[in-house]
């Protein structure tokens, strides 16, 4: 296993911190390849919870390499808090390594996703309002910051002042907002890279090298599928590539670098923010998913819309990532409901869909088609192996094999790092 790539099957929030932090013990590097503090992971070790934004969840192994590739954009201000929370967590020793040509994301940045939100009002993408949209906009656009721009003070002065020449301009003329003085930010942003200056460093070489002495990199995507610029659901989306191909450009490796593409699913599906969601349920079967998985945002604390399983959109993620091993999360989380549906196409008029469409219009008038199976119960946190599990959840994750024509390799029934069942070798 040399470079695994762990990728959202679906909207996101499919425990991929939990599967990193589980396979993170059987690497010696993680790497985070896109997003940045929009992402929430939580990760329960040992009975305590840790939620996590921005630095990759294999940090509570000391002796793993974390990297922050040049893909992600970089909110010093949260980075500095997370650091402050981990050693308050009692995380002492940092491997931590952040790439110098990551781009950061400036008070102006969250200030802009805030009122842009404001402004769509009914129209809104629904974002974490963390800024994320604008820092990766301003990097298409070239006229972000990045990390090795803080080298050189003088300089770095003066591209801010040039960016807040126009932010400026943005933020009072069009959206009647006080803008920002160049001294406002830059006290702030020099001290917090003082502090991290030690982890700074060219990620690209950083993980090729480790992959060229044979050591195991784990690529951690934040998000999911459905939210990737170009092949979610456009437009709402975040601005990045949760899918596998990201970890290319997000952490500078080539493609032949990628043994194996793991997908996360939970066993049903949910989203935060706007958008549609063909197997979402509004009544009290929704209600009950979503209180008894806790179904609220990490990062935002919003409810999550909770749905059916929808095999539609997995065999969609396994298809634009090349996924080749589904880990199967929140097995647990459905136990105790009767009868479970999982949706294998949609409907649309009397035409069959089967594929994903590009068009939200088109989506929003496919009805799903049910599949309906035996429920199974809700006690399965305390299984120690995939034999163990009830006949009923097994003929669950055999639908959802053969309708995605991807074999599962892990299966998660609880929160902690112990409650997963894992199906092949390789893990
Ligand atoms: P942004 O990434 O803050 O711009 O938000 C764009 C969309 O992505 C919104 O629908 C967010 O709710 C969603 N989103 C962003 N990060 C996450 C995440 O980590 N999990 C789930 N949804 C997310
Ligand atoms: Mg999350």
């Amino acid at each position: 296993m040399p470079a695994t790539v762990i990728v959202g099957a679906q909207w996101g929030d499919e425990g991929k911190g939990k599967i990193t932090d589980y396979l993170a013990e059987k690497v010696d590097m993680v790497v985070r390849y896109q997003g940045g503090n929009n992402a929430g992971h939580t990760v329960v070790v040992k009975g305590r919870e840790y939620k996590l934004h921005l630095i990759p969840s294999g940090i509570f192994y000391p002796e793993k390499v974390c990297v922050i590739g040049n893909g992600v954009v970089l909110d010093l201000e949260v980075l500095d808090h997370e650091l402050n929370y981990l050693k308050e967590q009692g995380v002492r020793s940092f491997n931590l390594k952040i790439s110098d040509r990551a781009h950061l994301l400036l008070p102006y940045h969250r200030r802009l996703d805030e009122v842009d939100e404001e402004r769509k009002g009914k129209n809104r993408i629904g974002t974490t309002r963390r800024g994320i949209g604008p820092a990766y906009a301003d990097k298409t656009a070239r006229i972000g910051l990045r990390v090795c721009d803080l080298a050189d003070r003088a300089s770095f002065r003066a591209k801010l002042a040039m960016a807040l020449d126009e932010k400026n301009r943005l933020l009072e003329r069009v959206y009647g907002q006080p803008g920002f003085t160049v001294d406002e930010i830059i006290g702030e942003v020099e001290r917090v890279y003082e502090r991290i200056r030690p982890f700074v460093a060219d990620t690209s070489l950083v993980i090729n090298q480790a992959i060229d002495e044979g050591r195991k990199v784990l690529f951690e995507g934040a998000q999911g599928t459905l939210l990737d610029i170009d092949l979610g659901t456009y437009p709402y989306v975040t601005s990045s590539h949760p899918i596998a191909g990201g970890a290319c450009i997000g952490a500078g490796i080539g493609p032949t670098r990628i043994g194996r593409v793991v997908g996360v699913m939970k066993s049903y599906t949910t989203r935060v923010g706007d958008g549609p969601f063909p197997t979402e349920l509004l009544d009290e079967t929704g209600e009950w998913i979503r209180q008894r998985g806790a179904e609220y945002g990490t990062t935002t604390g919003r409810p999550r819309r909770c749905g059916w399983l929808d095999l539609v959109i997995v065999r969609y993620a396994v298809r634009t990532s090349g996924i080749g091993l589904l880990a199967v999360t929140r097995l647990d989380t459905l136990g105790g409901i009767d009868k479970v549906k999982v949706c294998t196409h949609y409907r649309k008029g009397d035409q069959k869909v089967a594929e994903f469409p590009a068009s939200l219009d088109d989506l929003a008038q496919c009805q799903p088609v049910y599949e309906e199976l035996e429920g199974w119960p809700a006690d399965l946190d305390r299984l120690t192996s995939f034999d163990q599990l009830p006949q009923a959840a097994r003929a669950y994750l055999s639908l959802v094999e053969d309708l995605t024509k991807t074999k599962i390799g892990l299966v998660s029934v609880g929160r902690e790092r112990t409650q997963t069942l894992a199906l092949t070798e390789a893990f």
